[in-house]
């Protein structure tokens, strides 16, 4: 097995022409070698498996990504511009199915048969052609590139800008734009980060919003009920321009963390940079949080502090508090326009960090710290925990306790008592997502198994590591006869999509 045992220290690996030196578990070539097309779309049961698959572990984790990063000879500026390719893999009775599909979204099938790329992408990929065939085009691509849920019957690729991708939840087959049930206006977004309420209000409830930002920012929430149909909506206005990735969620509060940042549209509308290459920290700023209750009444506008936010892990009310955990970057890491992303300096990254915001509702106040210094993203608690207080996270972190670095190991804190457990695929795997499938017979907030697709430098393909929640023991590496670029987001469901028995 390719599995390290906890906390073990990695042996030493440098980065392709840096000289010797501890501080490195990784080389930057085998970060590298996950960037490519991916290539074959299968369907097949997985045979190269080393270890058991539990037999209790039934469902399906979906997972989505980049996976189409060049066009005749051109690559993307950045994989965040790659199109979304949908990963499924079913689990039933110890075996293992895997299907992979790209998401065809009409402007996928415009650049498939052009054999070149026909629209800009937001993090700075052009048109062939220079300047002056990308100043003015305006056009968005839905890349449909970032999450992909089970919601409501359908498969739902997301991608923040734009509308949901209905794909068929077994075969991966592309069915078409979503207006979720004609709520959504044909060019309307739809936050890639909806948060699932597990049932505190009486039943299990989908929430999402649509950002549209400008000096104004407006928020419209909507909320659906497992059907797929719209339970609840409101809209509000807030001043000052916003970008929000994610939220989190309580039985009463949406709750969003409005960064410091400002937008200079200029170099995108000339058709120099792409849109969210145009962000900037706002000097000397300092974020806010707005607070959206899931009834009737107006926002709450706080201060927060200063920092960045891309992912929020969870929140929960305590008496008249709102307590909000969120990984924090002490700037928005932003990379340099100019570089390319093969030769990103991960050290000279801000890392990501644990920590919690203490709202207090009535005086306003806040308290912030932080539950963890080592570099992370990607945070997750038991589903049955969204919008409670939680004791456990899991969540993938660097190899090294210190700075910025490649994610390369999964960790378990408790954040009550700070133990933590890790397990590492450094030097040569690099881990994504981790995603919790609760155990079906325990209840306990740690029963279950932890999934994340790794990338197996070693291999030059991808693996997929089923650990146990509890104390992140492997119990299966299954070897996937794919190479799948580092990915996004992605997420657990009980449905069975293996083929029935013979
Ligand atoms: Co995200």
């Amino acid at each position: 097995m390719t599995a390290t045992a906890a906390d073990q220290q990695a042996a030493p690996n440098t980065p392709a022409g840096t000289p010797a030196s501890p501080a490195y578990s990784y080389s930057q070539t085998d970060w590298n070698s996950a960037y490519g097309n991916v290539t074959t779309e299968l369907e097949g049961w997985v045979e190269s498996i080393e270890g058991t698959i539990p037999p209790e572990l039934q469902g399906t984790l979906y997972r989505n990504g980049p996976g189409r990063l060049e066009r005749g000879g051109q690559w993307v500026h950045h994989p965040f511009d790659g199109d979304g390719m949908v990963l499924a893999v079913g689990f039933r009775q110890g075996r293992a199915y895997v299907r992979n599909r790209f998401v065809r979204t009409a402007a996928w099938l415009e650049e498939e048969a052009a054999g070149r790329w026909c629209y800009r992408g937001v993090f700075g990929t052009q048109k062939p052609g220079g300047i002056l065939a990308n100043a003015l085009d305006l056009r968005l691509k839905n890349i449909a590139n970032t999450n992909v849920i089970d919601w409501g019957g359908h498969l739902l690729a997301l991608w923040e800008a734009a509308l949901p991708t209905s794909l068929d939840p077994v075969t991966l087959a592309t069915q078409g734009p979503s207006t979720m049930g004609g709520v959504l206006g044909p060019q309307d977004a739809f936050s890639a980060h909806p948060r699932l309420d597990p049932g505190h209000n009486g039943a299990p409830r989908l929430v999402n919003f649509r950002l549209k930002a400008g000096p104004r920012s407006t928020i419209r929430l909507m909320e659906f009920d497992p059907q797929g149909q719209l339970t609840y909506q409101r809209q509000d206005r807030f001043q000052g321009f916003a970008f929000l990735h994610d939220f989190a969620l309580t039985p009463n509060w949406a709750v969003f963390l409005r960064n410091a940042l400002e937008f200079n549209p200029l170099p995108y509308v000339m058709g120099r940079r792409g849109a969210a290459q145009c962000l900037r920290s706002r000097p000397g700023g300092r974020g806010e949080f707005w607070l959206i209750p899931r009834c009737a009444g107006a926002p709450v506008i706080l201060p927060a502090t200063e920092g960045f936010v891309f992912h929020h892990v969870n929140a929960w009310e305590e008496g008249a508090s709102l307590v909000v955990d969120s990984i924090h970057y002490a700037d928005f890491p932003m990379v340099d326009p100019a570089e390319d992303f093969r030769h990103v300096a991960f050290d000279q990254l801000p890392p990501g960090q644990l920590e919690r915001c203490t709202i207090d509702l009535i005086h306003g106040h806040m308290e912030r710290r932080r539950l963890s210094g080592r570099c992370c993203e990607f945070a997750t608690v038991h589903p049955r925990r969204q919008g409670q207080r939680h004791r456990h996270v899991w969540m993938a972190v660097a190899q090294r306790e210190t700075g910025n670095a490649p994610l390369q190991a999964i960790e378990k804190l408790d954040v009550d008592t700070g133990q933590r457990r890790v397990w590492s695929a450094a030097p040569r795997g690099f881990v994504s997502e981790p995603v919790l499938a609760p155990h079906p017979h325990h209840a306990a907030e740690d029963a279950g198994w932890i999934l994340s697709l790794v990338w197996n430098g070693a291999r030059r393909a991808s693996d997929v590591v089923i650990l146990r929640a509890a104390d992140l023991q492997p119990q299966a590496v299954l070897h996937l006869p794919l190479a799948i670029p580092h990915g996004l987001h992605g997420t657990w469901s009980t449905r069975d999509i293996t083929p029935t028995a013979p």
